[in-house]
């Protein structure tokens, strides 16, 4: 199947009692069983659920793996994850990464003796130096937030499987859509499918992937045992958005593009992130790996004023001024003080996260729209 049809078909049949053509929702906590172990193989909702099952298979589907492993919410996610690792193991991760990831690394996993090396990843080779024989995982998330750099995943996995260490790829701001790191060499495929896989910013929800049956089982142990895991209205929900997940990220992609270049021909703005230029540090990187060049375009103010960014952050009428991203509403936000606050400024100042810098999850909007709204803020600026 071709993914058009995948977001639709795969993993999905009518339902088998009464021809529904919507996965049901089975709000259910527990199921009858006919006998002591003689069941329909269902037991207990926190281990298994019909409608988590058909959005695992979809899921899985979706980024060409064989398992899909869903959690509550993309932080559950990640949190299954580590939790294959033990005390004295080590993860070399992306140094301009999600803040709340940066924030569990930094501030509950260490905490239990694992260590995280944080590094810029837009050279490959700059992950060599922290490899040691405890290095047991190598995280990435490209395109990079906020800062929209992109990391050669397939280059991380050259290096990664000769020392014999797990990739993991936070797909979350690219989607299934855009970029498939499995195909790429990764192991691990990890979604904060509250943004574009969700896509309406109606559910928290987070998933893995991966094609290892052993990796698989050890995922589904953890999602079992230590119990994070999505309600089935939650997992509908999911399915239902998934539907018209090409057609969404399509728009919201070819919106962006409008947008990343009325920027650059705005005279207030100083520094324009956005993969799909062709003086893109990575651009050539996010060509080969990406079918198009995502819907996030972040920007920096000449003289990189709080109050000016706070100003333009606080006028916009259509995109709204909110946390999160990927829904088909666009959205603006602040970095500095809203998703990356977890983050010490000098560490953030490393990454170019400047307290000018504006953030943009473009949605599926008329553009022309789009594009009227940013000029009427930053003309009022
Ligand atoms: C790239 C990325 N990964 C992971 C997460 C965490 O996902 P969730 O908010 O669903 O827990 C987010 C949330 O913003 C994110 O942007």
């Amino acid at each position: 199947m071709k993914f058009a049809t995948k977001v639709i078909h795969a993993g999905i049949e009518p339902d088998a009692s009464s021809g529904a053509i919507m996965t049901p929702i089975f709000q259910t906590s527990t199921y009858v069983q006919e006998a002591p172990g003689k069941h329909k193989g269902f037991e207990y909702a926190r281990t298994q659920n019909p409608t988590r099952n058909v959005l695992q298979a979809n899921l899985a589907a979706l980024e060409n793996g064989n398992f899909g492993i869903c959690f509550s919410s993309g932080l559950a996610a990640t949190d299954g994850i580590i939790k294959l690792f033990s005390q004295g193991d080590e993860v070399i991760s992306t140094n301009d990464l999600y803040g709340g990831t940066y924030r569990a690394f930094t501030k509950v996993y260490a905490r239990f003796g694992m260590r995280f090396h944080f590094t810029d990843m837009t050279n490959a080779d700059n992950i060599v130096p922290f490899i040691n024989a405890n290095t047991k995982l190598i995280w990435i998330e490209t395109p990079t937030n906020p800062m929209l750099n992109i990391v050669d995943i397939e280059a991380i996995c050259r290096i990664a499987k000769q020392h014999n260490i797990l990739v993991c790829v936070d797909n979350t701001f690219a989607s299934p859509f855009l970029q498939n790191p499995l195909d790429l060499g990764a192991d691990i495929v990890v979604h904060s499918a509250t943004k574009y896989i969700g896509g309406h910013s109606d559910v928290v929800h987070g998933c893995v992937i991966v094609n290892d049956k052993p990796l698989a089982d050890q995922l589904y142990f953890l999602q079992n045992s230590t119990g994070a895991v999505p309600g089935p209205q939650d997992c509908f929900l999911i399915l239902r958005g998934i539907k018209t997940l090409h057609l969404r990220m399509q728009r919201s992609c070819e919106n962006a593009e409008r947008i990343a270049h009325f920027l650059r021909t705005h005279p207030k703005i100083d520094k324009i992130y956005w993969p799909g230029f062709e003086d893109h540090p990575n651009h050539a990187i996010a060509k080969k790996q990406m079918r198009m060049f995502g819907a996030m375009v972040s920007f920096t103010m000449k003289g990189d004023d709080y109050d000016e960014a706070v100003k333009i952050l606080s006028s916009t009428k259509l995109f709204s001024l909110a946390e999160s991203l990927g829904g088909v509403e666009s959205l603006i936000g602040h970095p500095a003080s809203m998703t990356h606050a977890s983050i010490p400024k000098e560490e953030r100042l490393k990454t170019g996260l400047l307290d000018s810098l504006i953030r943009l999850s473009v949605g599926v909007e008329d553009a022309d729209d789009l594009i009227d709204d940013l000029k009427a803020a930053l003309d009022r600026s």
